[in-house]
């Protein structure tokens, strides 16, 4: 059977690519100013070639203040001197499509910085930039409008130039562009091609369900931002935008979206219709969290998981998922979700299978490779996220404890998620020679990318074969994900299946030992582990390992493109006539999976694994087992290869039937 005619979603490079998102000012400094820079991206370019990355998201990387690390743009054309210049740029996209990696940027265009050209000449007045903002007359002697900035105080500024307030859903710095002006609209697709042009391949929108602002008039006492999102207009702008810029180019697009149901994502990412690609939930990430995200409220297993089971069913066939579990403004997963302490190894593995396996593009943030954590710095002056600083400056003034506001801090902090990138055991985690913008990760020693190289076992190689194993399953880009068991309280338990039989990924989101009984149809049926989180795993990165298969060797060769399947156009090497790209896949054929041999070949310095073989990872588990019930560990976590329905275990002696 061939690709063709099956009932799938059609195939894209973006839907195939794990994106890793870099925050450039915490990655790697190369001029020692002890603010990371693009030299030090291009640095680290082997090392994402080698984990399996096929394209990297930048956090803004445009001039900045820097009031939000760069989420306060004063020029959209110019690279901020802190992390080089344009030429610099320009060698980045290179030397990533060198190594077959895509750069995605953030587009910032919800606002500007307060910094830039536009809102100068706005605030005097200057035509035709009068109305780049929203300019609003204060109300009975006060401000227009009761809403406070996600950041803190109200969401709006005066300006005595003008008798009138701005308004800034962030901080004061971060004034908000008028969309309703098509004059804006035509500036930020502007702005769009001329990073098309330098080769970018899509953006990253900060913030875009919040374009489309409302009438002000509101009465209510709340956050501007909650009273914006999702706004009708949001959605016209986006399809305006998409046939201004995005439209027949071959992009990532993925929208930022706070506060956005399923629903949401039919419309702004319909498959093969939507202006997007794909929009990031948010849902996930308030399971543990009360009225706002400094209140905390207890991780549910049971909770999570009907989000998560919930957003994967409902978006099926209609939307392409985004996956996350972290990124620079949450706290660290492993610590959030998992364990950062006695079992941090295994949960951060646990956590990689569940962000890699569901049906979507993962989005891997800096660390979590490594399975970094939060800190928890001893005094507000080590910290430097403005939502943090405010957050502690307002409490101190309300009269709030120390330790109470400190322990909500160690908690959400945006920063623990921007501490320096943990490198190596040396000085700054060998982040910077200077002295780091944040101060580094006390646990660095331990945690660090030359030490989880350099072991096997470690999160990283973990990552790296769930990565490579992901290229090399169609079924696990584009299989249907079927939920199991979702009120187990400690076990996230799924199928992802296509027609050439169900995958089973079993995860005990606990500390303690579980006993999983599986579910009927899937109980005592043949299947193989393929991966787990306490046996090293097997090289797939490396296509002279197999894909063990639950059935005879011949089926499994060729799945595996590995004994003359590949060559014979085996069943999962693609449709017939698709041909690799030479390049990288770049523009050509939209398809990465194996037998392209593009991320499978060893590259850069071979770690302690270049050497494995297939025969060092026949472990004993390579046997099929026909469970009824799974007895799982602390965090551990199982993904099983099952036979198709239909196939029959082939007994000794009896031939391929
Ligand atoms: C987005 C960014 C965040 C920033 C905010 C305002 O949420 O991810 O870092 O502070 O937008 O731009």
């Amino acid at each position: 059977m061939t690709m063709e005619g099956r009932a799938r979603p059609e195939r894209a490079w973006w839907k195939e690519a794990i994106v890793y998102q870099i925050y450039p000012r915490s990655f790697f400094d190369v001029s020692g100013d002890g603010v990371g820079d693009l030299a030090g991206i291009i640095a680290k370019l082997d090392y994402l070639q080698a984990l399996g990355v096929d394209a990297v998201w930048l956090s803004p990387i445009y001039r900045s203040p820097g009031a939000d690390n760069g989420y306060d743009v004063s020029d959209y054309r110019e690279i901020d001197p802190q992390f080089g210049t344009m030429a610099d740029f320009e060698r980045l996209v290179r030397e990533a499509d060198a190594r077959g990696i895509r750069l995605v940027l953030d587009l910032v265009v919800n606002h500007t910085s307060d910094e830039h050209p536009w809102f100068y000449a706005s605030r005097q007045g200057i035509v035709p930039y009068r109305d780049f903002y929203i300019w609003r007359p204060g109300k009975n002697g006060g401000l227009p409008n009761r809403w406070r900035s996600v950041f803190g105080g109200p969401a709006w500024t005066y300006v005595p130039e003008r008798d009138a307030y701005y308004l800034h859903l962030f901080s004061p710095k971060q004034p908000d562009l008028n969309w309703d002006l098509p004059a804006v609209r035509q500036e930020v697709y502007r702005l769009m091609r001329f990073w098309l042009e330098k080769g970018v391949a899509g953006f990253r929108m900060d913030v875009i369900n919040a374009i489309g602002k409302p009438e002000l008039d509101d009465e209510a006492d709340a956050v501007g931002f909650e009273r914006v999102i999702n706004h009708p207009k949001a959605f016209r702008f986006l399809e305006e935008m998409y046939e201004a810029v995005l439209k027949g180019a071959d992009l990532l697009t993925v929208g930022e979206t706070p506060g956005v149901t399923p629903e949401h994502a039919w419309r702004y990412a319909a498959l093969g219709r939507g202006p997007l690609g794909m929009i990031f939930p948010f849902e996930h990430m308030t399971v543990d969290v009360g009225a706002t995200k400094w209140e905390p409220a207890p991780f549910d297993v049971v909770r999570w998981k009907r989000v998560l089971f919930r957003w994967q069913t409902k978006l099926e066939g209609r939307a392409w998922p985004a996956l996350y579990l972290g990124n620079h403004d949450q706290p660290r997963p492993v610590s959030r979700f998992g364990d950062d302490g006695e079992y941090r190894v295994a949960a951060a593995k646990l956590l990689a299978a569940l962000l890699l396996l569901q049906k979507g593009t993962p989005f891997v943030y800096q660390g979590e490779e490594i399975g970094m954590t939060n800190v928890r710095f001893p005094s507000i002056d080590d910290y430097r996220d403005i939502e943090t600083l405010n957050f502690y400056r307002e409490g101190r003034e309300r009269g709030v404890a120390e330790e109470r506001l400190m322990a909500a801090i160690h908690r959400m902090s945006r920063d623990n998620a921007r501490t320096p990138m943990q490198w190596s055991a040396g000085k700054n985690a060998g982040f910077t020679s200077g002295t780091p913008w944040i101060r580094v990760n006390p646990n660095y020693r331990e945690i660090n990318v030359e030490a989880a190289w350099a072991d096997p076992d470690s999160v990283l190689h973990f990552y790296r074969a769930l990565i490579a194993l992901r290229k090399r399953v169609p079924a696990l880009v584009y299989g249907r994900l079927v939920p199991l068991c979702p009120d187990d309280p400690a076990v996230i338990a799924f199928l992802r299946e296509d027609e050439a039989g169900p995958w089973l990924v079993a995860l005990n989101l606990s500390p303690a030992p579980t006993t999983w009984a599986l579910p009927r149809p899937i109980a005592g049926r043949p299947m193989v582990r393929v991966l787990d989180n306490r046996h090293r795993p097997p090289a797939y990165w490396d296509p002279a390992t197999p894909i063990p298969a639950a059935w005879g060797d011949k089926e499994a060769a060729a799945f595996a493109g590995v004994g003359g399947g590949e060559a014979a156009g085996g069943p999962e090497t693609g449709a017939p006539g698709e041909r690799p790209s030479e390049r990288g896949g770049h523009g050509v054929g939209p398809s990465t999976f194996a037998g392209e041999g593009r991320r499978d070949a060893p590259v850069g310095a071979a770690g302690p694994d270049g050497k494995q073989t297939a025969a060092d990872v026949r472990r004993g588990s390579w046997e099929v087992e026909r469970p009824e019930a799974f007895r799982l560990g602390p965090f551990e976590a199982r993904v099983y290869r099952m036979a198709p329905s239909g196939h029959r275990r082939r007994r000794p002696g009896e031939g391929d039937g």
